[in-house]
């Protein structure tokens, strides 16, 4: 087992830090990108052209990876190298970001993670707000909630109805660039329903037809102690990311958080928003843009 502190900093917010612990990697196995993401229709009967193109404004500071430069860059770039190495080890595409309890920082990390991972190697992320309850990622992409994966579960639209990407400018601006290989799917309004919709097969054959058209699925949750939405939708991802926050989650909320999902790949933790040493401040005030 291995350790890595990766703070996390952006400048006139909580400092925050994501540590992931994961297992070694025995072999590489890599997972290459089985379809290119071309418009049009595919044999796997996803039709990416019917997907609708919105004018996103994300919330920069609420989306500190999508900077050209900063803490939060090389942070969130250490977590994503965490996960390819994660990936070494056994196949992996769709990781359910969750925790114990509300307010740990899942949105927060998963945005970001997904963000990151989308600015590397051209990659093609699908971001999911797996929380039907609370769902908060649309705000930080700037964007609409509805309809989402709470409406698509409950059968009553077709997965190309509830992605969005972004509206192209020309030229693109930085962050253009950063959210043009990210595409999302809001999470709709589960409201009482969301327990019984997580437990829908749909989730599953969702992420199954949209697998071959990314190279990273990341999904947002719901926190596993109070409600188990972020459980059930655990089963038919791959891996599950636990997000503890500095300072603020106890041993045991984590402890029993990994409990409750038992029954999926857990990576690791992601420790979120811890203060960090000022001395360090100037190490991680270098960055490097190469992505
Ligand atoms: N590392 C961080 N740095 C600065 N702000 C953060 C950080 N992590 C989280 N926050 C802020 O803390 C608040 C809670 O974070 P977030 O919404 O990601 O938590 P959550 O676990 O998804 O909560 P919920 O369970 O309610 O969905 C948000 O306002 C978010 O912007
Ligand atoms: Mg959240």
């Amino acid at each position: 087992m291995s350790e890595s502190r990766l703070p996390v900093e952006e400048a006139g917010t909580a400092p925050p830090t994501a540590t992931l612990e994961y297992e070694l990697p025995p072999s590489f196995v890599e997972s290459p990108r089985e379809q290119t993401f071309t418009d049009g229709l595919s044999s796997g009967g996803l039709n990416l052209s019917a997907v609708r193109r919105f004018p996103w404004t994300p919330l920069i500071d609420r989306l500190p990876s999508l900077l050209e430069r900063g803490p939060a860059i090389e942070q969130f770039r250490s977590l994503r190298s965490r996960v390819y190495e994660a990936r070494d080890i056994r196949p992996l595409k769709s990781i359910l970001v969750s925790s114990g309890l509300p307010q740990e920082g899942k949105s927060f990390v998963s945005a970001n993670l997904a963000v990151s991972l989308a600015r590397h190697k051209n990659s093609k992320v699908l971001l999911i707000d797996g929380d039907m309850r609370r769902y908060t990622l649309h705000e930080l992409l700037g964007t609409e909630s509805y309809p989402g994966l709470a409406e698509y579960l409950a059968g009553k639209v077709t997965a190309e109805q509830i992605m969005q990407r972004p509206e192209e400018n020309e030229p693109l601006s930085s962050v253009g660039h950063a959210l043009s290989n990210l595409t999302f799917i809001p999470g709709g309004n589960g409201g009482d329903k969301a327990a019984d919709l997580s437990g829908n097969p749909r989730f599953g054959e969702l992420l199954r037809q949209v697998a071959p058209y990314f190279d990273w699925i990341i999904v947002d949750s719901s926190p596993v102690i109070p409600v188990s939405d972020g459980v059930n939708l655990a089963r038919s991802c791959d891996g599950v990311l636990l997000v503890a926050r500095a300072g603020v989650t106890k041993y045991l909320v984590a402890q029993r958080a990994a409990a409750e999902l038992r029954a999926s790949h857990v990576l690791g933790f992601v420790l979120n928003a811890v203060q960090e040493n000022p001395q360090t401040g100037s190490y991680y005030g270098y960055n490097s843009n190469k992505e």
